[in-house]
């Protein structure tokens, strides 16, 4: 059975397909799929069902995830332990669970290279122009930074990292959103370019509490990132109210995770993790814990 992590982006959504660094997450929930050969390819999630012939958008990304590969022909299942399309990476994890299931299925070593290559392709019919980051923290264990130049770096974590996360409303687009950032870039490019600044010297910043295990600031660095956000417009009344149930449960930051609009918000927890579920749960937020090991960090991302 192969298996891809969901993920959280700790700062940097949305810059980052502007070539600005972020950083990024595997989560424990994600992707579990297995292959055998068939007579022809089929993938099925759950109820949800494709040949790699189909024109549906799920048979189309299954088709390009297989010509990258040069797979034969198989029978593909994958069972998702995530909310899809709620900014947790659920079609990124697809993309690289099912990626390894058909190579390890065609006899062919798991090669980080090649499963990024069919991911990218997946992701391609999916999100139009990903930044790669979603399918980079699918494949790679800790924390990351991430920029579309030099793809993803390890972060050597100095202390555990234990977030709460929240569906704070119904998923939207990840393509939708980003082109809505690239509209507001052509109307008001002074605007974008300055957030796009900000939340360089952000996520330059929270590298550094990361290396330090300076959690606080941390945490205030994700609160200004989610201002900037909000300014770029892919905030929702949801997305602040649940913000501001963690804060005010004892967060240390919390902001929007994803392409927004809707969708998860990930809240940074020092001993107050019960205390933020338990306020989500009475406010009617589907909600989980998580956690980023500092140990994990450690692990090599060319694996
Ligand atoms: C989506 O998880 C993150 C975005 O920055 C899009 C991307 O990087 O491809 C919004």
């Amino acid at each position: 059975m192969a298996r891809a992590n969901g993920k959280v982006i700790l700062l940097g959504e949305h810059a980052v397909v502007y070539g600005v660094p972020a950083i990024a997450a595997g989560i424990e929930r994600g992707v579990l799929a297995s292959a055998q050969p068939a007579d022809s390819s089929s993938l099925r999630i759950g109820e949800r069902y494709a040949r790699a012939a189909d024109e549906s958008e799920l048979g189309r990304a299954f088709a390009a995830l297989l010509a990258a590969l040069d797979a034969p022909r198989l029978a593909v299942q994958a069972c998702l332990e995530l909310p899809p399309g709620s900014g947790l990476g659920a079609s990124a994890a697809l993309g690289v669970a099912i990626a390894r299931a058909v190579l390890s299925a065609s006899g062919c070593e798991p090669d980080a290279a090649r499963v990024q290559a069919a991911a990218a392709a997946w992701e391609g019919v999916y999100h139009g122009n990903p930044s790669g980051i979603d399918a980079a923290a699918a494949a790679h264990d800790g924390c990351l930074w991430f920029d579309r130049q030099s793809g993803p770096q390890p972060i050597v974590l100095r202390r555990d990292l234990v977030l709460a996360i929240g569906l704070a409303d119904p998923p939207a687009s990840t393509k939708l959103m980003v082109e809505g950032v690239a509209r507001l870039r052509e109307r008001r490019p002074e605007v974008v370019d300055k957030a796009l600044e900000g939340i360089r010297a952000l996520v330059a910043n929270a590298k550094l509490c990361l290396e330090a295990g300076d959690l606080p600031g941390l945490g205030s660095l994700m609160n200004y990132n989610q201002m900037l956000l909000s300014g770029l417009f892919v905030s929702t009344e949801g997305i602040e109210r649940c913000c501001a149930l963690a804060r005010d449960a004892g967060a240390l930051g919390a902001k929007l995770t994803g392409a927004g609009g809707g969708g998860a918000v990930i809240a940074l927890c020092d001993g107050t993790a019960q205390a933020i579920l338990a306020a989500w749960q009475g406010a009617g937020i589907d909600c989980f814990g998580s956690s980023v090991r500092a140990r994990a960090a450690e692990v090599s991302v060319a694996k």
